[in-house]
């Protein structure tokens, strides 16, 4: 088999074999296709995508290009949980110890933050001391001993979706669905999981920035699911405006704790609530969602969600006192606020602007080799449907430089919108597939 042919053949829209896929794969995985030519053929799927039975093939393909976890050591219903990427989505931090505290395992494998979306163990690793590395042997003991482990995947979990998924962010091609199926699932098979709950975003702040393609994803992902015996259950939830009211690590973990000190209500908590509830119900906890949220909202008022997450950070090596003394996180050295230039209703915001806003005060990475300044962010002070007063805060920026923050500042200008029409507010869960 020759991999030219095969560019050529899926760049002239034809249909890949099973064969000629596990080859692509495989020469991913070992570095035996040069970066130039698997660049050629991402590109070559972006255009002319992969059907349905292509995207089985792939996601198969990149499960199986790496170490398959066995959790079955850990007692009871594993449930996993991913989202698809958006800003200022913290609910891992806040649904992770509410399930884990009603006794049902959360083994969670996380990422990083691609392009303007954050990443849970970027967010973590704010927290002094914290260690995302976990061996699967310490895994299986933190999961046992208090019902929660997030870690970074290890190099040898489908070590093809991370080279593709840095190759994709840096040729155009992230936003393709069946790469983006493949992406997910590969990781969610082989990290060994009996159920996955997905949070579909979809929005302005999203990769599916229309409700018809995040269901089409929605329907793709739980069918790849169904097809290897997981029960899976994918929540789209809206994207069209940052998800809580903090951008940036140290801050998203602030307002986590704050969520579970019972302090701030709001879209974060709605969504925590809903995809923990789901959680609860793959893991035959609760049988409706209702019961799942008041459960979860029961250990928010009687602290027992924040005791898990207490329990987390000091069973990986963080200090807990962050929870008590926010200035134990990096702390950043300037800041500036941005206020509104006329009277009038938020009426939209560009969400993906906002993110994008936020990488520039230097909480994400705009190469891979950056490094993150885990204090930076931007703290949101409007949401859509506001009524906001010329010169009122509408968000307010932290970085290292006033040069960081006023470039981050030109971004946020674009991206809140304020009009004289009062507009219908998004509805937050959108559909459960
Ligand atoms: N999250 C992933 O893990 N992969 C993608 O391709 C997009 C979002």
């Amino acid at each position: 088999m020759n991999i030219v042919d095969l560019i050529i053949k899926k760049r002239d829209g034809g249909k890949l074999t099973k064969e000629e896929i596990d080859y692509f794969i495989d020469g991913v995985t070992h570095e035996s296709i040069p970066d130039y030519q698997v660049s050629a053929m991402l590109m070559a799927m972006f255009l002319n995508p992969l059907n349905t039975e292509e995207t089985t093939m792939l996601t198969q393909a990149m499960t199986y290009s790496g170490e398959i976890y066995d959790l079955s050591d850990i007692d009871g219903i594993k449930v996993d949980k991913h989202s698809t990427g958006g800003v200022a989505d913290t609910t891992t931090l806040i649904l992770a110890p509410l399930v884990a505290s009603t006794g049902v395992p959360v083994v969670k494998m996380s990422g990083r933050g691609l392009g303007f979306s954050g990443g849970t163990l970027d967010k973590l690793e704010s927290i002094p001391g914290f260690n995302v590395s976990v061996s699967k042997e310490n895994a299986v003991k933190f999961a046992n001993q208090s019902n929660i482990v997030i870690m970074s995947q290890s190099e040898n979990l489908t070590p093809a979706d991370k080279k593709l998924y840095a190759m994709r962010d840096v040729t155009g091609t992230v936003d393709s669905m069946p790469l983006i199926v493949g992406s997910i699932m590969s990781k969610k098979i082989a990290a060994g999981a009996d159920a996955i709950v997905l949070d579909v975003k979809c929005g302005s702040g999203a990769f599916m920035k229309n409700y018809s393609s995040a269901k089409e994803l929605a329907k793709q992902m739980c069918a790849i699911g169904k097809a290897v015996n997981r029960r899976v259950t994918a929540v789209i939830t809206s994207m069209e405006q940052p998800l809580g009211q903090n951008i940036g690590n140290s801050l998203e973990v602030i307002e986590a704790i704050e969520i579970l000190k019972g302090n701030v209500q709001g879209d974060l908590l709605e969504v925590s609530l809903t995809l923990g509830a789901y959680m609860l119900i793959s893991a035959n906890r609760v049988s409706t969602v209702e019961e799942g949220r008041a459960i979860l909202m029961e250990n928010i008022k009687n602290g027992k969600g924040l005791e898990k997450f207490r329990q987390l950070i000091v069973q990986q090596n963080g200090d807990p006192n962050v929870c008590d003394n926010y200035l134990l996180f990096p702390q950043c050295s300037h800041s500036l606020t941005l206020k509104a230039e006329k009277s009038g209703f938020v009426e939209k915001m560009n969400t993906a602007l906002i993110g994008r806003a936020s990488v520039e005060t230097g909480a994400g990475r705009k190469e891979k080799t950056d490094t993150i300044d885990y204090g930076a962010g931007i703290i949101m002070k409007v949401r859509v449907g506001d009524h906001v007063c010329e010169g009122d805060p509408t968000a307010i920026i932290f970085s290292s430089s006033d040069e960081k923050c006023q470039t981050a500042l030109s971004y946020l200008k674009q991206a809140i919108y304020i009009s004289n029409k009062k507009p219908q507010i998004p509805p937050l869960i959108l559909d459960v597939i």
